[in-house]
């Protein structure tokens, strides 16, 4: 690499005249926002005016714990069932950001010893502009219909439903607010090329063309609403059962994901291993449309009921997609003959 990347000098593409030593540092600390902002582009929805570490700091307790200290005293809890992190990872899942395919984001995940989850990533999340996307109507049906817009109105309706909790008090809603800001894109991360880094440097004199060009570019560069397609049971002459499925793979997806939570007796009574005994669980249910075969409940997870608020998510298409399926019932059928 040349030129920005390494912080040589080079000459400005608006005046070979002109020569300016650019620090690196600087473009790529920027965020993704303040860019936009230059753009004139319309702010976000959530857009905060100012950043308070604090708060931040709030938020991320929030996440993970579900509560936190505030005037010297522990806060509610925000659920007594579910933490943010039960669903949620905080930090990237794929390489490329404007990626979506189930494929790379387990290769990520392998790479990078991070869960593979049924939520959406906060990481990046301030930069999104729609939420609950496309099937998520048939979910949540009404209360999807403020939130698609809305990062705040989604918080809430997590908080209080995909979490078997309750509203945000306005503090907590902003201190997550502010934690989103925190982990917010920056240029660095969205792994552009070096003539649209300088284009970045010369914001200020770039003709209209040019601006537009760039937009175009830093609207690609991330994802800015996460799809979602529910997938109903697979029929049964679909169904592969784990025929030319790929173990490892299964492996990873049943750890990473299952055992995120089976693991976890804090989460859920079923408690779930990589023993024969879970396997033969997984391959006597495995067939027809019983509550517990792989192929219904990956796709339609468990309902939260009248005093059993605990309930597992779905899977879209998007974050478990059938060839993973496939590729964990290959796996659970080799647990079973252990
Ligand atoms: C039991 C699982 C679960 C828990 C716990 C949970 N969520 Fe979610 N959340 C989901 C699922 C599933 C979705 C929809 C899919 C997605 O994230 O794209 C979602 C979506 C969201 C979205 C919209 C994401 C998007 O890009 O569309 C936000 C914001 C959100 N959750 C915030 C929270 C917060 C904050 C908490 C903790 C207070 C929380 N969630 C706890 C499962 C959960
Ligand atoms: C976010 C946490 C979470 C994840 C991830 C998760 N589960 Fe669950 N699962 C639950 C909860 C909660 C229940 C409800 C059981 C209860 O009441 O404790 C449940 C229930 C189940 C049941 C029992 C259904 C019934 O009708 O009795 C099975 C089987 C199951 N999960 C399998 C899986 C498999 C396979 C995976 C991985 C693909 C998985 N779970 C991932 C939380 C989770």
């Amino acid at each position: 690499m040349s030129g920005l990347v390494t912080g040589l000098l080079f000459i400005s593409s608006r005046n070979s005249m002109e020569i300016r030593k650019i620090d690196p540092n600087v473009v790529s600390e920027l965020s993704l926002e303040s860019v936009l902002s230059e753009l004139n582009v319309t702010p976000y929805n959530h857009s905060l005016n100012s950043f308070d570490e604090e708060k931040a700091k709030m938020g991320q307790d929030l996440i993970l714990k579900g509560r936190t200290i505030r005037n010297g005293k522990k806060s509610k809890l925000i659920s007594s069932f579910f933490v943010c992190t039960d669903c949620h990872n905080l930090g990237r899942e794929f390489d490329n950001l404007s990626s979506q395919k189930a494929s790379e984001r387990l290769e990520f995940s392998k790479n990078n010893y991070i869960p593979f989850l049924p939520g959406s990533t906060f990481y990046g999340i301030y930069n999104r502009t729609s939420f609950y996307n496309d099937d998520y109507i048939k979910k949540y049906g009404d209360l999807v219909t403020n939130a698609r817009d809305t990062l705040e109105n989604s918080v809430q309706l997590c908080a209080k439903y995909c979490s078997s909790g309750r509203y945000l008090a306005d503090w907590e809603l902003e201190a997550i607010m502010h934690y989103y800001k925190k982990n917010e894109l920056k240029i660095k991360d969205l792994n552009l090329d070096e003539q649209t880094l300088e284009s970045i440097v010369n914001l200020k004199r770039i003709n209209d063309d040019e601006k537009t060009d760039l937009l175009a570019i830093l609207n690609r560069s991330h994802v800015n609403g996460y799809n979602a397609k529910f997938l109903s049971t697979m029929d049964v002459n679909k169904r592969k059962y784990g025929k030319g499925g790929n173990v490892e793979n299964g492996k990873l997806i049943y750890n990473k994901s299952c055992l995120h939570c089976h693991a976890n007796k804090r989460v859920t009574y079923l408690n779930l291993g990589n023993d024969k005994l879970s396997g033969k669980m997984f391959v006597k249910n495995l067939e027809g449309y019983r509550d517990k075969s792989l192929y219904q409940i990956i796709r339609y997870g468990t309902y939260a009921k009248f005093g059993r608020k605990q309930y597992m998510p779905m899977y879209t298409e998007q974050k478990m997609s059938d060839d993973q399926l496939n590729d964990l019932v290959a796996y659970i059928k080799q647990l079973a003959e252990k």
